[in-house]
């Protein structure tokens, strides 16, 4: 009875073994991983197409259906940097945060973006879409925000 339950568990490890080295050859495959890989080179404006406007569309417009997107553009919340950093970082209700710790990411696709890229993305909204503010947010401006931390609630 233990040698059956030992080989049966040796062949759970193996078929375990093969799934994991089946979904890693499946992940390297993944676009979103090939986005998420050059991510580091991009601009304000590459990460506001490829992430933002998805929900924001393409020119700040927003939108309303299934849920309500709102928009950016003419947008006066946006004279506040800190507020549009804080919501990027943090995320807004419906809006995911894009700076979770890696360790809350494990089971959600949402990519995340260094404090560089949340002040380059700021930036770009804040001076495009019919905005006009001038101040230019920098990556220190933007770790001296919070930051959501490891083991709060995703
Ligand atoms: C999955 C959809 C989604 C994505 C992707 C997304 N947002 Fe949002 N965003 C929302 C929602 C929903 C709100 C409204 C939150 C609320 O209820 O106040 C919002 C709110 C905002 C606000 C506050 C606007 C206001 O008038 O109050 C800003 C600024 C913003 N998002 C910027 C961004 C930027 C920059 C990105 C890309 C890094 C981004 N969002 C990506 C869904 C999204």
């Amino acid at each position: 009875m233990r040698a059956l339950f030992g080989g049966l568990t040796l062949r759970r490890l193996v078929i375990a073994l093969l799934v994991a080295g089946i979904v890693a050859a499946a992940q390297a495959d993944d676009p979103s991983f090939a986005v998420m890989a050059t991510l580091s080179n991009v601009s304000g404006e590459d990460i506001y197409n490829r992430i933002c406007q998805g929900c924001h569309m393409a020119h700040g417009e927003g939108a309303i259906g299934a849920g309500r997107y709102p928009k950016l553009a003419d947008d006066s919340t946006l004279a506040s940097w800190r507020y549009a950093a804080l919501t990027v970082l943090q995320g807004r209700n419906n809006m995911p945060a894009f700076s979770a710790p890696p360790q809350l990411e494990w089971d959600s696709p949402t990519l995340h973006l260094s404090d560089a890229q949340v002040a380059d993305v700021v930036n770009y909204v804040r001076s495009h879409f019919g905005n006009n503010y001038k101040e230019r947010v920098t990556a220190d401006d933007v770790a001296k925000l919070p930051h959501p931390a490891v083991g709060a609630a995703p």
